[in-house]
């Protein structure tokens, strides 16, 4: 029997929590793992995404243990250069493995990652990036098989869309192919400064300016390294709005205010205090929140699109009217069915959605319906009067580390059942 979350309303957000590390980030690294020496990385949340990585590293030859939050890497010889297709189906992200597979085996073959809760998902710009690096792509029968017999090498990468995966599938092949690779137009997310950080940790020559381009001078082998991941900006957006969402007040240590600064400017906007130190951000809501204002989702720095869910529970009751427009995903607003149950008001039209702040909100019987919609419901739980019933707490477990425990401590009433 699958178990849920019984959530009871109206307790105030109030205490001091420590960011897990970020899932985004530690993804990656594990895939560049695969081309480096023997490699300790700290700060890593034990989620389910991150343990089916961790299989995948195993099954490609490189074994991966967890002590902790430490996950310790050993790049064996042998593996193999095919994901299994049910590792690639509980983790359609798993592309990002490609780059290394070809850089080390001289070829990769996984299952087309299908769409997902998000929409299409298409590979076409890692594709892209990964041809343009000297890969053959083959397509056929479900199957995306890449060969670069004669190795990698260098090349300009002008990216029309910064997709954040096929920015890190292009480095992580750059760094050991034969000449230089200049990547323009590439992601700029925390998470691949810190991917960068880890390879170059490694011996890569990588090299970021001021305007996002990313110079890379392929090197014949990197050796290991020692590491820690950076705080999880996605998770600290959550429990941020989860005190807004219930007009208490958190400190969140750890991380770097920095990665959240948008959403911080709209919870400020909205009526919070914000204080930030070099490592911490301490919010202090008040009883009720003001509309938020447009909130339009853009790569980074702009609003990440992985905190409009819980910035729209956000919403819900605040006194006015907030818009939100997904301009990053084709499907981001299947929460808003959930969130309605809670007596929300909220219209869409395309990628709009228009949420008219109500006074109360009641509890109700509510499913996750993807990673981040399940926090945003949970969040809206926590703001209804009466209880709540959570559903499909998978979506959940597979980003958010010891969620319902952090909330726990937090002084919100929610017990997993
Ligand atoms: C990463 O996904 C994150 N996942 C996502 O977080 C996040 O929402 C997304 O970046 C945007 O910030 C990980 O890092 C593991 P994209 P990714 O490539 O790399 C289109 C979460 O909640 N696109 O930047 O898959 C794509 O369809 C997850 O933690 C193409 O068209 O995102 C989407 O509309 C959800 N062709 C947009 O670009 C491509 O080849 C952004 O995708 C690739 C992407």
């Amino acid at each position: 029997m699958m178990s849920v979350y019984i959530v009871r309303g109206k307790n105030r957000v109030a205490g001091t929590l420590a960011v897990h590390g970020a899932k985004n980030a530690v993804l990656p690294i594990l895939a560049a793992a695969t081309i480096c020496g023997d490699c300790v990385i700290h700060n890593c949340p034990d989620l389910t995404d991150v343990a089916v990585a961790m299989d995948i590293l195993g099954h490609l030859g490189c074994d991966a243990r967890r002590e902790g939050s430490t996950i310790i890497t050993t790049a064996s010889s042998g593996g193999d250069w095919r994901i299994p297709d049910g590792l690639m189906k509980a983790m359609r992200s798993s592309v990002v493995f490609l780059g290394g597979m070809i850089a080390r085996h001289g070829e990769g073959e996984i299952s087309l990652p299908g769409g997902c809760e998000l929409g299409s998902r298409p590979v076409d710009l890692h594709l892209f990036a990964l041809e343009r690096l000297g890969a053959q792509v083959e397509e056929g029968e479900g199957k995306l098989r890449c060969k670069a017999p004669n190795g990698l090498h260098g090349a300009k990468i002008e990216f029309p869309f910064p997709s954040v995966g096929a920015t890190e599938n292009a480095i992580i092949a750059a760094v050991t192919a034969r000449g230089d690779t200049q990547i323009t137009g590439g992601a700029r997310e925390p998470e691949i400064a810190d991917l960068i950080t880890f390879l170059q940790g490694c011996g890569a020559k990588i090299h970021l300016t001021i305007d996002g381009v990313i110079h890379i001078q392929g090197v014949e082998r990197l050796h290991g390294c020692e590491h820690t991941v950076i705080a999880d900006r996605i998770a600290a957006g959550t429990y941020l709005c989860a005190a807004a969402i219930t007009g208490g007040e958190v400190l969140l240590t750890g991380l770097t205010p920095g990665h959240v600064l948008t959403a911080l400017a709209y919870l400020s906007n909205a009526g919070c205090v914000v204080r930030t130190s070099l490592n911490s951000i301490w919010l202090k809501a008040p009883d009720r929140l003001k509309e938020l204002g447009i909130i339009r989702t853009q790569p980074y720095p702009g609003f990440p699109t992985d905190m409009q869910a819980v910035m729209m529970a956000t919403a819900m009751g605040a006194d006015g009217t907030s818009v939100f427009v997904e301009n990053i995903f084709d499907s981001r607003f299947r929460h808003v069915e959930e969130l309605r149950k809670l007596g929300a008001d909220i219209s869409t039209q395309g990628k709009t959605a228009v949420v008219s702040g109500v006074e109360c909100l009641h509890g109700a019987d509510l499913c996750c319906t993807d990673l981040r919609g399940g926090a945003a419901v949970v969040l809206g739980a926590m703001a209804a009067e009466g209880a709540s019933t959570v559903r499909e707490l998978s979506h959940i477990d597979r980003g958010y580390e010891r969620f319902a425990e952090n909330l726990t401590q937090l002084g919100v009433d929610i017990k997993e059942e």
